[in-house]
């Protein structure tokens, strides 16, 4: 189907502009490194966005927001392909023939749906449930061989997984069984707050997590303020350190210098030096992220322009594959 020699990676978020440092240790830096090697979408999942309560206003600028975002981060629009979900037909069409092999019962069994429907009350709109089923079909439209994802995301990938092998054996083979790209050596960030659960944009206190668009007195402030614990020794150690150990990491990602040397350097140094050498770090990784962020959400045009080749790269392969998915569904060829 893809006869690119090279395998393909995709992986896709929702949109929400607002990442934070974890999101871009853990996913987004990963994500630029692969680019060389594989063929690479990145759809931004607008559609997803609309399985929980949100604003239509919100939800476009959003959009904006996180392509801006992923730029400035250094995805290149030339070596990879950025798109808008709904802006591709096939996700929801395929979707719709992989919901027809889905058994009911793992669907409710996601723990993502259970959890985000226990939150939403009595209003759980179907589209929620049918969520797994829509990511599988993000993944298997593009006959992805990998898809880097979150811990949090495995049991998505399980789901997809199963429902190719479901329709390779119903039909006749068709789709890859893509496997999950987990990271095993990025760095895991922390709550600045409490350095035992990891940085999250739901963290309850905000000062625990800084955000990429933070201004640099805003770090400055959260990391100055980080818990850190009553001894003295600049070292890692987890367990009795959790907070140290875990500026210790933000700082080696930031600066590119081993938490060995970082030890080494900071031996017989105060707390209060090190944290503003640690926000030193990562104002210094931030401001041209930034800088580069501004200047992209002013030139609407360009990002309308980026979006507008992903989405064309993307539909080439996508309506490859829904043809070829239609025909063994057993539908009659569109009259021409
Ligand atoms: P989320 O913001 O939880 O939807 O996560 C999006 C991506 O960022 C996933 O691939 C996560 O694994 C990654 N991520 C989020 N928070 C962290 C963190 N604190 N440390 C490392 N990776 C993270
Ligand atoms: N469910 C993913 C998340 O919340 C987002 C997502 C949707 C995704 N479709 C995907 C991730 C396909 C990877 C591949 O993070």
């Amino acid at each position: 189907m893809n006869t690119s020699p090279r395998k393909t990676v995709l992986t896709c978020a929702q949109p929400s502009g607002k990442l934070q440092l974890g999101n871009y240790f853990g996913a987004v830096k990963n994500w630029v490194s692969v680019i060389e090697e594989y063929d690479c979408f990145f759809g931004i999942v607008d559609q997803h966005a609309i399985t929980m309560p949100y604003s239509p206003a919100d939800l476009r600028k959003a959009t904006y927001e996180t392509l801006a975002v992923y730029l400035a981060c250094g995805l290149d629009p030339e070596k990879c392909s950025i798109f808008a979900q709904s802006h591709v037909i096939g996700h929801t069409e395929l979707a719709w023939i992989l919901g027809c092999i889905c058994p009911l019962g793992q669907l409710e069994r996601m723990t993502q749906f259970k959890d985000k429907a226990k939150r939403q009350g009595q209003n759980v709109g179907a589209g929620l449930l049918y969520y797994p089923v829509l990511m599988a079909a993000d993944i298997l439209l593009y006959n992805a061989h990998a898809v880097p994802v979150g811990e949090d995301q495995k049991q998505h990938i399980e789901i997809t997984r199963d429902l190719a092998q479901k329709f390779n054996a119903t039909y006749s083979p068709t789709f890859n069984i893509p496997e999950p790209m987990i990271p095993q050596t990025a760095a895991r960030i922390r709550s600045l707050q409490d350095p035992t659960s990891k940085m999250s944009k739901s963290d309850p206190n905000p000062n625990g997590c800084v955000y990429l668009l933070d201004p640099p007195s805003v770090i400055r402030k959260k990391i100055a303020s980080a818990v850190t614990d009553s001894g003295c020794d600049i070292c890692r150690d987890d367990e009795n350190k959790p907070g140290i150990s875990n500026l210790l990491e933000i700082y080696s990602a930031s600066s590119g210098k081993s938490v060995a040397e970082l030890e080494a350097q900071y031996q017989g140094s105060n707390y209060g030096q090190f944290k503003s050498d640690v926000a030193d770090a990562v104002i210094a990784l931030l401001e041209p992220i930034q800088q580069r962020y501004a200047e992209y959400t002013e030139n609407k045009d360009y990002l309308n322009e980026v979006l507008k080749k992903g989405a064309e790269a993307a539909q080439k392969i996508a309506y490859k594959t829904l043809a070829k998915v239609y025909r063994k569904a057993g539908f009659v060829e569109r009259p021409r």
